[in-house]
């Protein structure tokens, strides 16, 4: 049995600020899932939570921040611009904060490098026509790289960007701000070790979603036999194997949940050994690569 403590762990963003290395994430959860998860987890000892405009959470999500108690300067906080709004991140952040009660994030995430095309009746709902006339991601980053100077928020970022799309946005002509993250899928069936290199190699943080994969893959871990018997080993939780997984490799990770007892013990972090993070990385090699999140956007093509 091994000890189990609060995560500690904290990473460095290219911009000098700190970010924790767990984070609670809130995709899927409800209004008062996210309200009630948020208040728990600051409880719990999180520092760091992960919304997005296209959650529709983030009100509750900001509902709990400020309910919390805790200065705000404490926490760090993410939201992500939603395709609809590429061509005016600024609207866009704007948007986030008021529906969040707050007057800075501290990452700002493209969140997918494709634009959708807007509902003008609801600017951020979810489409997979895309908006690249005369636009594409780069456009929008290089409108991005104007955010920090507003004090709106501290960092910018991207999210579902392939080592193709970051050389893109690096080598383009307006290009300033290198993204102080980047945040993919990443779990024992998609290790994304090239990609983890690549960015870290850059001074990219690497941030791990669906890290307990999501609904469709979190029985394939809970009962996966490598993952059993390290959790067995070490006397912990297979969802806390997945978690720490992510921490020894050296990225954010942003496991989610609506259950106060599991909010809980994913903030408890351990030592698992190098032998045991090869052991997990080869789950992938057995049962073949999988992606759980893999939306069409027209026909971007996404993850290239
Ligand atoms: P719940 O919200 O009821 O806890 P991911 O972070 O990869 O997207 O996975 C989220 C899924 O994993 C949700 O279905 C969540 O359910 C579940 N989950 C979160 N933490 C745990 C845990 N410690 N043990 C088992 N399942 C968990």
């Amino acid at each position: 049995m091994v000890e189990l403590k609060n995560s500690t762990t904290i990473l460095k963003l290219n911009t000098g600020a700190e970010i924790p290395a767990v984070a609670l994430g809130t995709w899927k959860s409800s209004e008062e899932d996210a309200y009630n998860a948020v208040l728990t987890a600051l409880k719990a000892g999180y520092r760091h939570i992960d919304t997005a405009a296209i959650y529709q959470n983030e009100a509750p999500v900001g509902k709990a921040i400020r309910d919390s108690g805790i200065p705000r300067e404490e926490i760090f906080v993410t939201t992500k611009l939603w395709g609809s709004q590429q061509r005016n991140p600024l609207e866009g952040l704007d948007q986030s904060l008021e529906r969040l009660g707050l007057s800075y994030v501290d990452l700002y995430l493209m969140h997918w490098p494709v634009p959708l095309k807007k509902d003008p009746s609801n600017p951020i709902t979810f489409t997979t026509e895309t908006d690249m006339d005369g636009w594409d991601f780069i456009k929008t980053w290089t409108l991005m790289q104007e955010l920090p100077a507003t004090g709106k928020t501290k960092a910018i970022g991207v999210s579902n960007f392939s080592i193709n799309n970051i050389k893109q946005l690096i080598e383009s002509e307006d290009f300033k701000i290198l993204p102080a993250a980047n945040q993919v899928e990443i779990h024992p069936l998609l290790p994304q070790q090239e990609l983890i290199d690549y960015c870290q190699e850059k001074g990219i943080i690497v941030e791990a979603y669906s890290p307990l994969g999501s609904e469709a893959e979190l029985k394939t871990f809970l009962t996966n036999p490598t993952i059993l018997k390290i959790a067995e080993k070490y006397g912990v939780e297979p969802a806390q194997v997945l978690i720490n997984w992510g921490v020894k490799r050296g990225y954010v990770i942003l496991p989610k949940s609506a259950n106060p007892k599991r909010v809980e013990s994913n903030f408890k972090e351990f030592d698992l050994s190098q032998a045991d993070v090869d052991a997990i990385l080869c789950i992938s090699k057995e049962l073949g690569e999988k992606r759980v999140v893999s939306p069409k956007f027209g026909s971007f093509p996404l993850f290239e």
